[in-house]
């Protein structure tokens, strides 16, 4: 109901009385009342005369009901601990493909290796529950199209210089500009869920506590809608998910990657390796060219571009 209120008072560019959307929502004056009372709670600015209703601004708040076709599958939560726990909880609970839990702020926002990931105002937090029939071996190559999908939607949408980088960030002037984190369930051939998690530094300033990120409020110089960033990139990497092909993706990620014939060091649980980045292999692997001239695959592992 909210979405349809919204949709007329957008339509309208003037007022609109309570009793046209009464009529034309099939609801009394005061269920619209109270809904309206409602969408102003949330922050949403219509004013509201005697003559009905106009809407003037919504907030960059990315609602179900603002991401198109998308309502029935997002769960929005002002703040959480983790998108992550509580898209792990849905999905063992057997909720549907390209489920989507997206929150304002989190409270322990992760990063791959245990690190924090900064979740503040302004930030897009959110992880997509997929429930992809594919092996597990493939799991990485959906890791990397995702990271296509999010530089391919920036780019179109900004004109900002955005690069992947190896495993899986989002760079831009070499800054970190957003980063995925995968955990999955399966079985011995097939997945049984993998949850994406992706921060996006939107209109925040990670810069404070992490100096080599940025977020595209800084790097423009203005703020952007996260509610449209959201809803490109899922329809994007949704329509991708659905072709049910994953073989142009590594071809993909080269042509978008800032990691490939650079030297770097790469730092894992329990080692650190360097060497000059040669290629990927076809599950998403990073071949190394060792000091002494041997090759080496690493498949995890923070990477620094030296
Ligand atoms: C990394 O670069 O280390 C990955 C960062 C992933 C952060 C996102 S924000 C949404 C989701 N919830 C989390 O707690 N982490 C991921």
């Amino acid at each position: 109901m909210k979405q349809q209120i919204l949709e007329s008072l957008r339509n309208a560019s003037t007022v609109v009385s309570g009793e046209a959307l009464s009529a034309e929502l099939g609801i009394s004056r005061v269920s619209v009342w109270k809904h309206v009372r409602k969408l102003q709670s949330l922050d949403y600015d219509i004013i509201s005369t005697s003559k009905g209703y106009q809407l003037v601004r919504s907030p960059d708040v990315p609602f179900p009901w603002e991401i198109p076709g998308r309502a029935s599958k997002i769960h929005y939560y002002p703040e959480v601990t983790s998108t992550m726990d509580v898209a792990m909880a849905l999905a063992r609970d057997g909720c549907p493909d390209f489920t989507i839990v997206v929150a304002g702020r989190q409270t322990k926002g992760r990063g791959r290796l245990q690190r924090t990931w900064q979740s503040g105002e302004g930030g897009l937090f959110f992880t997509v529950v997929l429930r992809p029939d594919i092996p597990p071996a493939l799991g990485s190559k959906i890791n990397l199209a995702a990271a296509v999908d999010l530089a391919t939607t920036l780019r179109r949408m900004f004109t900002i210089d955005v690069k992947v980088k190896w495993p899986n960030d989002i760079l831009t002037q070499e800054r970190k500009l957003a980063g995925i984190l995968l955990q999955m369930e399966a079985e011995a051939d097939r997945i049984t869920f993998m949850n994406i998690g992706i921060g996006l530094n939107v209109n925040n300033h990670p810069v404070a506590e992490v100096p080599s990120a940025v977020s595209i409020k800084e790097i423009l110089g203005q703020a952007v809608s996260r509610k449209k960033i959201l809803s490109e990139f899922l329809d994007q990497f949704e329509t991708r998910m659905k072709r049910k092909t994953l073989n142009d993706v590594i071809d993909q990620w080269k042509r978008l990657n800032a990691t490939l014939h650079r030297r770097v060091k790469i730092i894992t649980t329990s080692e650190q390796i360097e060497g000059m980045a040669e290629d990927i292999d076809n599950s998403g692997g990073l071949i190394l060219r060792l000091d002494n001239g041997r090759t080496r695959t690493v498949i995890f592992g923070d990477c620094f571009h030296q």
